[in-house]
């Protein structure tokens, strides 16, 4: 930033190639070819390619793009469950590339959490104990963890099912689970990959509603993975719009409904007109 001020998330000239002859399809990609040229001539995939962008403390950050144009995969780098091929990534300013195992343990427990695509719980637990789960490798007390989790499982509007099993959850309770999890656990920064993306629209926006009326006491640096613009416009800050795991654009919500980058970005837009006009 021209500021001066340090990004909470700093991700540079990041490549990550998926295959056995990753070395060779980044010499490849580098020298200009296509996603699909790589693949053909390597068998491998380029999920992320020559990315770059900075996410600011407080921030909703929502990344949008097609399935596959590399959205989790970029997410995942951000605590570590992926090492890029080639790139930094700078977390508060330091290299969490450089971090050793213990440090690794350390920076998820304390600093990031996660709400996954697929869920992510324990299922042969209660509620109760996959929202203080995070609490409890913390090696926080039973009685702090407890009642921690419980506060939170009433803040997502699970109150009455503490001791349910997660199998006998509707998907739409099970994210709201993870969410009260990465919150309980109280990290500065909370990765969201299609959090809300099982609910129904109804419950969809609620939570939407929630998660801003959070935001608004709680500050955290939020990175939300959508498909959908409408979601993508209502809680984002900024909005960057992968695809074939390039970043075509990043902006605000105004910026991106005036000045569309590309078609790919137009395309995204012209639903969303349409959508206004019904
Ligand atoms: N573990 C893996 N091994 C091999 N290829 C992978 C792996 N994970 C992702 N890919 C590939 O990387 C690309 C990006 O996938 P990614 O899951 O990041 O997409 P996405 O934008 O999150 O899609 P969706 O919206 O469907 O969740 C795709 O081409 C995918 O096939
Ligand atoms: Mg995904």
């Amino acid at each position: 930033m021209s500021d001066g001020v340090i990004p909470k998330i700093d991700v540079r000239n990041v490549f990550k190639v998926f295959g056995k002859r990753e070395k060779e399809a980044l010499a490849l990609i580098k020298s200009g070819k296509s996603k699909d040229e790589v693949l053909a001539e390597t068998g491998s995939v380029v999920a992320i390619n020559d990315l770059s962008l900075s996410i600011h403390a407080g921030e909703i950050f929502v990344i949008m793009g097609l399935s596959g144009s590399g959205k989790s995969t970029l997410v995942r780098h951000f605590n570590r469950l992926i090492d890029p091929t080639s790139g930094q990534i700078l977390v508060e300013g330091k290299n969490i590339l450089e971090y050793d195992m213990p440090a690794l343990r350390q920076f998820r427990r304390q600093k990031i959490s996660m709400v996954f695509q697929s869920f992510g719980l324990l299922p042969h637990r209660n509620v109760l104990d996959n929202v203080a789960y995070g609490l409890k490798v913390r090696g926080e007390s039973q009685a702090q963890c407890h009642e921690r989790a419980r506060h939170w499982i009433s803040m997502v509007g699970l109150q009455g099912y503490e001791q349910a099993f997660i199998h006998q959850l509707s998907g739409g309770m099970r994210q709201r689970v993870g969410l009260a999890r990465a919150l309980a656990t109280d990290t500065d920064i909370i990765l969201m990959d299609e959090a809300f993306s099982a609910l129904d629209p109804l419950i969809r926006a609620e939570m939407q509603d929630q998660l801003l009326e959070l935001q608004r006491t709680l500050q955290k640096t939020i990175v939300f993975i959508t498909h959908d613009l409408e979601e993508a416009l209502r809680i984002g800050h900024r909005i960057a719009i992968l695809k074939d795991g390039q970043l075509i654009q990043v902006g605000s919500p105004q910026d991106i409904l005036q000045f569309p980058a590309d078609d790919y970005v137009g395309r995204f837009v012209q639903r969303h007109h349409a959508h206004a006009r019904h």
